[in-house]
This record gives structure tokens, C-alpha cells and sequence, in this order.
């Protein structure tokens, strides 16, 4: 699971579209992420689904954050779908495919970004410590769309509990988002040092370009 971290945005966007678009035959899963607040996580997440879906990439947003802001974000038509807590619990593939709702994007433009929408009912699954059947949770939901989608991407709450561990698990890429000034290798490294303690192992890749 390698880490992008030291990226201006449209360097990320390049470096994620050129990702997707190498390998169209395979579905891409990039996680947005940081353990602070406030960061820039959703801008990016939006602004990285609005560049693929610009670029006529079939994508997808997750929103794992409890608080739903990149839901707001998709401009999806209030209702009553089904959203990540209902298949966190049962993460069925017929169930899947009923809960990913299109975007309001595309009432202007033509073409396929779609949401898996978030609740703050998801909060009972960001417990510290998940089973490894939990951690897995995402990955399986994910697997019933892998044909359906060029780029996933994963909007994560600003904590490493089981909501972001299981976004990671279940992704190729992690981008960690911070702000500008902020020492990129300090923060990527408070990432690392929080996953191993909780016995998750990842590879690391310091330079965007070496990791494509
Ligand atoms: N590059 C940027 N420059 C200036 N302001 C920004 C930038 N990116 C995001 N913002 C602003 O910062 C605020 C927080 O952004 P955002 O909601 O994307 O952060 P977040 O990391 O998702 O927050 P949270 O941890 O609460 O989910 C918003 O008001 C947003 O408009
Ligand atoms: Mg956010």
C-alpha cells in the first residue's frame, strides 16, 4: 500500500488519472486521508472525482467519514438509499449495487460518477480494533462493483480507527492529504508509526513518480 504525500493537487490528479487510465481493465482504489481535522481531505476527494469524471473515467466516491461532507459534495437528490452503515453490516452485492446512487453531476454532464453515500450511523464501526473479517468489510463491498469502475475514490474520517483502516485495506494507494508548511515526512511518518503499533504493514512509497 504504498503513500503519496509530497503532492500539489493537480500533481495528485495527474498522478491518479495516469494511474487509472494505465490500467482501464482494472478498478483503482485511492484512499484520501489524514489524522487531522480540517485538512483538505473532501476538497480533494471532489476535486479528484471531478477530474476523472472530466476525463470520462467511470468513478466512484466513498464517503467513510461519519460527518458525509463529500455526500454533500456529490449533489445527491435526498432520499432514502441505502449508505455505507447498511452494508458495513451486510455487505451483500446485491445490496451494494442498490446503495451507489449517481451523482447530481451528471444531470449536466454526461457520464458515470456515482456515490456510496455516508452516514454518522457509521460511527459504530470506527472502533479502534476490528476483527480481520471487519477490516476486510470495504474490500468485499468494493468487489461486487470491480467491474463497473475505472477509479474509486475513498473520502476517510481524520482518525485511524476502523473506518480508515478498512478504506486502506481495502486500497492500491493512499494519498495523505496536509497542509502546506506542514513537514510531509513527519506527518506520513505519524501515519506509520500509528499502523504498525496496530499491526498493519504497508509499503512505503516516498516519491509519487517512483510508485506508478
Ligand atoms: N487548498 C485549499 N486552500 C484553501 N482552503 C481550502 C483548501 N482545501 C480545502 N480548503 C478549505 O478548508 C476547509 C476544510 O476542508 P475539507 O472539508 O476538505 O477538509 P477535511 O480534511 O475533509 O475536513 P474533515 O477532517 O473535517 O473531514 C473547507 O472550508 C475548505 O473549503
Ligand atoms: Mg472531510
Amino acid at each position: 500500500m504504498p503513500f503519496w504525500t509530497a503532492c500539489t493537487l493537480p500533481r495528485l490528479a495527474s498522478l491518479a488519472l495516469s494511474l487509472a487510465k494505465a490500467k482501464l481493465a482494472t478498478m483503482r482504489v485511492i484512499s484520501l486521508s489524514s489524522l487531522k481535522g480540517g485538512v483538505g481531505k473532501t476538497t480533494v476527494t471532489l476535486g479528484l472525482a471531478s477530474a476523472a469524471f472530466a476525463r470520462g473515467l467511470k468513478t466512484l466516491v466513498v464517503d467513510m467519514d461519519p460527518q458525509s461532507d463529500a455526500s454533500t459534495g456529490m449533489d445527491v437528490i435526498v432520499g432514502r438509499h441505502l449508505n455505507i452503515s447498511h452494508l458495513l453490516a451486510s455487505p451483500r452485492s446485491s445490496q451494494v449495487k442498490n446503495a451507489i446512487v449517481p451523482s447530481g453531476w451528471t444531470r449536466s454532464h454526461k457520464g458515470t460518477v456515482d456515490v456510496l453515500l455516508g452516514s454518522p450511523s457509521a460511527m459504530a464501526f470506527d472502533s479502534p480494533s476490528l476483527t480481520k473479517r471487519e477490516i476486510w468489510r470495504l474490500e468485499e463491498i468494493l468487489a461486487a462493483v470491480e467491474d463497473d469502475y475505472d477509479i474509486v475514490l475513498i473520502d476517510c474520517p481524520p482518525s485511524l480507527n476502523g473506518l480508515t483502516r478498512m478504506a486502506w485495506t481495502a486500497s492500491d494507494r493512499v494519498a495523505v492529504v496536509t497542509e502546506q508548511g506542514c513537514s510531509l515526512s513527519r506527518r506520513r511518518n505519524e501515519h506509520l508509526e500509528q499502523l504498525m503499533s496496530s499491526g498493519v504493514v504497508c509499503h512505503l512509497g516516498c516519491n509519487p513518480s517512483e510508485s506508478l
